[in-house]
């Protein structure tokens, strides 16, 4: 079992170490076009395995020779935001890398499940779809289970009850018109309105919607890590150890929620099949609409697209 990682920045690099501390694959791959970094990470990371107790290899190179057969490629090469930028004003710079990059784990790796990280999330999980040629269910991308734990942080912080019992998904883009779904948040099955007023609900929902600029904000050169990497080697876990969780992911809708020809975060089972399925779950008429409105911003920037 290889993991690859694409990128060894912030993101890529905490992937790969929570790879090998979980001893999800026998050996990680860590690509980066900065000669000297993924070999450095790499090798730094792979030294803290007698402390950590893991088995696992860390490769860094700057080629992609090493992700021969990758069962999975986490793809978070690209730029990040720094204040004031959207994650739309990455979209055209990160569109050729990500593209530049999916010719190559089609080339290297052609049965390889590969996880999107790179934003705008669910534009550039379109184009790895696009540029290699993949079934739908290979291609997926990290936004929903990182919405969904600042959510659930929030939701912890102001209840002082652990994050543990708190139950609760987001949809839609990776964007500040996400989706955080009230009717499905719960604290061991108590509906959260019973719990929190609506006025304390709604500005946890915004400071989730706002989650990312947040972070941007405090760390002023770059944007959030330590979360996001937490979510998609989550994403990879299920994948690996064939979990179906059900989880909060980028996904290509045909229909479903009557949404078609996009990608945007819906409920999906993930498992050794990558998107095993796609829960077409119910939604209020002003969730539905919300859904509806996020996914076409998503098309909107798609169709924008020049690849
Ligand atoms: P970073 O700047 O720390 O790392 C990016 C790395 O990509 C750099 O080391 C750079 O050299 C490398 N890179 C650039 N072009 C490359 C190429 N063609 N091939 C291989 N490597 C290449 O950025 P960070 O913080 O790791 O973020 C990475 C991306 O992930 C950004 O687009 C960011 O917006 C996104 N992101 C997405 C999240 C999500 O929830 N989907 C959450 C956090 C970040
Ligand atoms: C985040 O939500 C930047 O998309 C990234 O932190």
């Amino acid at each position: 079992m290889k993991i690859s990682v694409i990128g060894a920045g912030n993101v890529g690099a905490t992937c790969a170490q929570r790879v090998a501390e979980k001893e999800l694959a026998n050996e990680v791959v860590l690509v980066d076009i900065i000669d000297g970094v993924p070999q450095g990470k790499g090798l730094d990371m792979w030294e803290s395995a007698p402390v950590e107790g893991f088995d696992t290899r860390i490769i860094g190179t700057n080629g992609y020779e090493e992700t021969k057969d990758s069962s999975i490629v986490i793809i978070t090469a690209g730029l990040a935001r720094k204040p004031g930028m959207s994650r739309d004003d990455l979209r055209d710079k990160n569109a050729g890398i990500v593209k530049g990059i999916s010719e190559q784990v089609a080339r290297f790796s052609p049965d390889a499940k590969i996880i999107l990280v790179t934003n705008p999330l669910d534009v550039m999980t379109y184009v790895a779809f696009k540029t290699t040629g993949f079934d739908s269910k290979n291609v997926f991308g990290q936004a929903g289970v990182l919405d969904t734990a600042r959510y659930r942080t929030f939701l912890s912080m102001e209840l002082g009850i652990s994050v543990n019992d708190i139950q609760a998904m987001v949809l839609g883009g990776h964007g500040d018109d996400m989706v955080p779904l009230l009717s499905y948040t719960t604290v061991s099955g108590i509906p959260i309105t019973q719990l929190v007023p609506q006025d304390r609900l709604d500005a946890i929902v915004d400071r989730t919607r706002k989650g990312g600029g947040e972070i941007v904000k405090f760390l002023k050169t770059g944007s959030a890590f330590y979360a996001p990497s937490a979510a998609a080697v989550e994403m990879a876990e299920a994948v690996v150890r064939d979990k179906k969780r059900l989880l909060p992911c980028s996904a290509w809708l045909s229909g479903e929620f009557g949404i078609e020809n996009t990608y945007v975060g819906v409920p999906v089972i993930l498992g050794k099949d990558g998107v095993e399925k796609i829960v077409e779950i119910e939604l209020t008429d002003a969730e539905k609409e919300m859904l509806h409105a996020s996914a076409n911003s998503v098309k909107k920037n798609i169709s924008q697209l020049d690849i």
